[in-house]
């Protein structure tokens, strides 16, 4: 049996999307399918799930994978969720949830289609695009920014300490570095002995590196500005998100909405993963799923 990506916060976040059969929801992030296959199963005949992603690999293996499931009610697009709008002039009604499952998935690191989105990947080139249509790849910020543009993008994005000394480093070898085993490498001389023996000392650097590949961050606040937005009334929002930079956005995003009256904290703030489930899938573990429905 294929190895495929193991929905996080799976039960949690069904309950919060509240599913109605004959509700119309989207997926903004389909990644292996697993949050979009629960909540096509709760649907009827009457009922619609539109699955969206940028990769067009996520759509490729779903489409096969789901292939006897999807056609009439569920519906699979490659798109950025920035454009969640635009997609919906296809339909006469507004959706009833919308999911956001941020940042990458299993498939993307351990099958990247040689993107290198793992610093596990040894031999991948330095790539790193979501979608292959996106013109920067991350080898292209190496040799474009200047050191101090790098320096500034570690400590933003990857919140690294020794963000100057590997953005030194860099600059210095730039030609020398050409896949994730270069830059992981480089990365491991110039720190300190306590971080070499870290889980990966190069784990900063990617993240930060394929925040400004894909332009996550923008991304998803204009992704959560319009998903809001063409919400029907009742409507319900679930986001997971993966590290603190992503949370501030979603914290901020809905704290504004049930302040000003439009949106409505139907569970407690922040929903986790339990023990076990970081037990049985450690990729879990950093998972923060908040919700809000619009009044
Ligand atoms: C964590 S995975 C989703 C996993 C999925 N929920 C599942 O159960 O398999 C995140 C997915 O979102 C996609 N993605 C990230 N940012 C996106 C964006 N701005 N627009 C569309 N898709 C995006 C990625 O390509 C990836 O496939």
């Amino acid at each position: 049996m294929e190895k495929i990506h193991i929905p996080v916060l799976l039960k949690e976040t069904i309950e919060s999307l509240n599913i109605k059969p004959d509700g119309f929801y989207i997926d903004c992030t389909l990644g292996d399918g697993g949050h979009s296959f629960e909540i096509y199963k709760r649907l009827n005949k009457e009922g619609i799930l539109l699955s969206i992603d940028q990769d067009q690999h996520a759509i490729d293996f779903v489409n096969k994978y789901y292939q006897k499931y999807i056609g009439a009610n569920w519906k699979v697009t490659k798109s950025n969720f920035t454009k969640v709008d635009s997609l919906l002039a296809k339909y006469d009604r507004k959706p009833d949830g919308i999911l956001m499952d941020l940042g990458i998935s299993s498939r993307q690191l351990e099958d990247s289609h040689g993107r290198g989105f793992s610093y596990l990947e040894d031999s991948e080139p330095l790539d790193m695009r979501m979608d292959e249509n996106l013109g920067v790849k991350a080898k292209d910020l190496l040799v474009v920014l200047s050191e101090k543009d790098l320096t500034t993008i570690f400590l933003k994005y990857g919140e690294e300490r020794y963000a100057r000394k590997i953005a030194h480093a860099i600059k210095e070898n730039i030609t020398n570095i050409n896949t994730v085993g270069d830059l992981t490498r480089l990365v491991y001389r110039v720190m300190p002995v306590a971080r070499q023996s870290s889980k990966n000392p190069s784990r900063r650097v990617f993240q930060a590196l394929r925040i400004v590949v894909n332009d996550e961050l923008n991304s998803l606040s204009e992704g959560l500005d319009k998903s809001f937005e063409i919400l029907n009334s009742k409507g319900r929002m679930c986001v997971i998100s993966f590290h603190s930079l992503e949370d501030r956005i979603v914290k901020d995003f809905f704290n504004n909405l049930v302040e000003s009256g439009k949106g409505l904290a139907f569970t407690k703030k922040i929903i986790a993963p339990t023990d076990q489930e970081v037990r049985d899938n450690p990729r879990s573990a950093s998972a923060k799923l908040r919700s809000i429905e619009k009044i």
